[in-house]
Parts: C-alpha cells; structure tokens; sequence
C-alpha cells in the first residue's frame, strides 16, 4: 500500500471509530491550560459570598445528567465552606433560593425545601439538588 493511501485508511478508520463531532472537542480539549481544567471555571472571589449568604453563577458545564447549561446558587454556611448546587428544582426546573434565616433553599413554585446540604426536606421534588464541586485557590472559587 502507498503511503498516501495508508495516510488516508488510517485516518478514515479514527474518524469511523470517534466520528467526527467526537474528535473536534477532544482535540480542543487537549489544548487547554491543565490548571484551568483541573480546577473548574472561576466563578468570582471568596468575598463575593457573605457567610450565611448566597450568590449565583453561571454554571461551567452541564452535569452528566443534565443537557443544557444551567445556572448555579453558592452559599457559604460558615465561614470558609463553600456549597454549590445547580439552582433548577429537580421538580419541574424553576430556580430554587436560598433563606438565610432558615438556611435551606425553596423552590418557589411547588414549595419543595432543600437542606443547606442540597438533600431533599420537603414538597413533591424526587430528589436534592444537584452539587457541584468547589474549590478555592487564592481567594477565587471554582467549580466543577
Ligand atoms: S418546580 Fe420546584 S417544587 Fe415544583
């Protein structure tokens, strides 16, 4: 076999073993910054969120279960533990907030509570929120 025409079998057979859509991530993926993909996506600094309080974000990827972006809800129960869950009610999606006061999240629409852990406390949701992993490097959050 010529060398162009072998050039040309091996490449047909990793685009027939991958396919086409699979390989143009992987090859994007292999050029980011190891740092940045190890640790998440930056979502903002430590201060942003008071401890007892909340914020939300952007969320950086979905999760395995999930299809479409999300938004995210972080809070910091106390000082220097950071919580981060993916704010659509496993309900029916509407976004959860968090009550400082009683320190768990509601979800507006149907009333299902969730614990400050994300685990299910009440109303008709089948299961807790969504956690996302956090991580903090110098001051600035990271989730994943
Ligand atoms: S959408 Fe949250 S309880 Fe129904």
């Amino acid at each position: 076999m010529e060398r162009r025409a072998f050039l040309r079998n091996v490449a047909t057979s990793v685009t027939g073993i991958f396919g086409g859509a699979v390989v143009a991530p992987f090859m994007t993926t292999a050029t980011l910054h190891p740092e940045t993909s190890s640790l998440g996506k930056a979502i903002g600094k430590t201060t942003t969120v008071k401890v007892g309080g909340s914020a939300t974000f952007s969320a950086p990827m979905p999760s395995a279960n999930m299809t479409k972006p999300v938004k995210g809800i972080i809070i910091q129960p106390t000082k220097g533990v950071f919580k981060a869950f993916a704010s659509a009610c496993p309900h029916q999606g509407c976004p959860v907030g968090y009550v400082k006061a009683q320190q768990s999240f509601m979800c507006p629409c149907h009333h299902s509570t969730f614990s400050s852990t994300g685990a299910l406390t009440g109303g008709p949701a089948p299961t807790g929120l969504v956690p996302f992993q956090v991580q903090v490097v110098k001051g600035v959050l990271y989730v994943r």
